[in-house]
């Protein structure tokens, strides 16, 4: 067993996780990482064909998405937990019940504070992993009790916080703030992105947008190949309340800049969003004028592999990126 600090934490080889992702990181996905070494970690609405929003169902969407797992991996796992705030916590509420009925391993809890659910997962046993966005909410979890911090960079694909601190700016702040293991994402897409993180002081790397493009992932089609097709700078950040949202350019943000600034309406923009959600884009495929999540890291994503193969040729690739990192600081002095 590798003496890796999140190795150990989680019982795995090797030190990458697949982040969260909603309606795309399902139970072939999942299992696919975890067989392959890493953790796979299945995200809301991920298999589903439709929105609901039943209590009850949810969970046992999420149940049966478990049960499926376990027949595909024996490999630790982890499965998300998005707090919310407010009325929402109803879903996290009942997501948390069926965790633990469910014996899953590991947690990674997300969108919310760490004080909510923290006691209860850990007293039932499971490893709490916990999304932060500055090194004073990695903090607050530590003291929560959770087992490791994930930072989410502003590279990210996806909701998070206001704060626009970067992967590089962020890791190592979170790395001298805190004792207990440190994972980071946001924008690595390959074996450069992995070392960087390391050197920056992290323990292990989350990766989201490089895993949604590959083929067990449960994005449609449309949206992997539009990613594929993405270069340089085709990621925006959009405002969202008190979170921002890193999509993929496409009609759809420039429509919600557009309602943005013009000043519309909340219920207008709430209507827009509902009707161009990522149910609409990784769902039904309308990958031009839907809401795509993604991360900077996908002008570095140019074809559609197997997940296991993705990860074990990063794997693979960390040895001859340090050789010529090795080679580039001797030069350097
Ligand atoms: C399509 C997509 C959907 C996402 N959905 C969720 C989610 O449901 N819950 C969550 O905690 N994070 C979600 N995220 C954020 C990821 O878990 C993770 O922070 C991010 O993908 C890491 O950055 P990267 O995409 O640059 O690798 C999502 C990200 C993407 C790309």
């Amino acid at each position: 067993m590798s003496s890796n600090r999140i190795c150990k934490l989680l019982n795995i080889r090797y030190p990458i996780i697949q982040a969260p992702m909603n309606w795309v990181s399902g139970p072939a996905l999942v299992a696919a990482v975890s067989n392959a070494g890493g953790l796979g970690t299945l995200g809301p609405n991920a298999g589903s064909n439709d929105i609901t929003h039943d209590v009850e169902l949810t969970g046992e969407r999420i149940r049966e998405r478990i049960k499926t797992i376990r027949k595909l991996t024996e490999f630790p796992f982890g499965v998300n937990i998005v707090v919310g705030f407010g009325e929402d916590t109803k879903y996290s509420k009942k997501i948390v019940d069926v965790v633990i009925e469910e014996e899953v391993p590991v947690a990674v809890v997300s969108v919310g504070s760490p004080r909510v659910y923290t006691d209860k997962l850990k007293q039932a046993g499971i490893k709490v992993l916990h999304a932060v966005s500055t090194s004073v909410h990695a903090k607050k979890a530590q003291e929560s009790g959770v087992d490791a911090v994930i930072c989410e960079g502003y590279e990210a694909g996806g909701h998070k916080g206001l704060t626009e601190l970067t992967t590089f700016a962020m890791t190592p702040m979170v790395a001298d703030a805190v004792d207990i293991p440190v994972i980071t994402g946001g924008g690595i897409a390959d074996a450069r992105g992995v070392l960087a993180a390391m050197a920056l002081g992290a323990d292990g790397v989350y990766m989201g947008s490089r895993f949604m493009v590959t083929l067990q992932s449960e994005s449609h089609e449309a949206v992997k190949q539009a990613i594929v097709n993405g270069h340089d700078a085709c990621t925006v950040s959009i405002p969202k309340g008190k979170m921002i949202a890193r999509d993929l350019n496409n009609a759809f943000t420039k429509k919600y800049m557009e309602l943005h600034e013009s000043g519309a309406s909340v219920e207008t923009i709430i209507d827009y969003l509902e009707s161009h959600s990522q149910y609409h884009s990784q769902h039904l495929g309308n990958a031009g004028e839907a809401e795509i999540c993604c991360g900077q890291g996908a002008g570095l994503i140019n074809e559609i592999p197997d997940a296991g193969v993705l990860l074990s040729s990063i794997v693979k690739d960390i040895a001859s990126r340090f050789a010529e990192l090795e080679k580039r600081l001797k030069d350097f002095f």
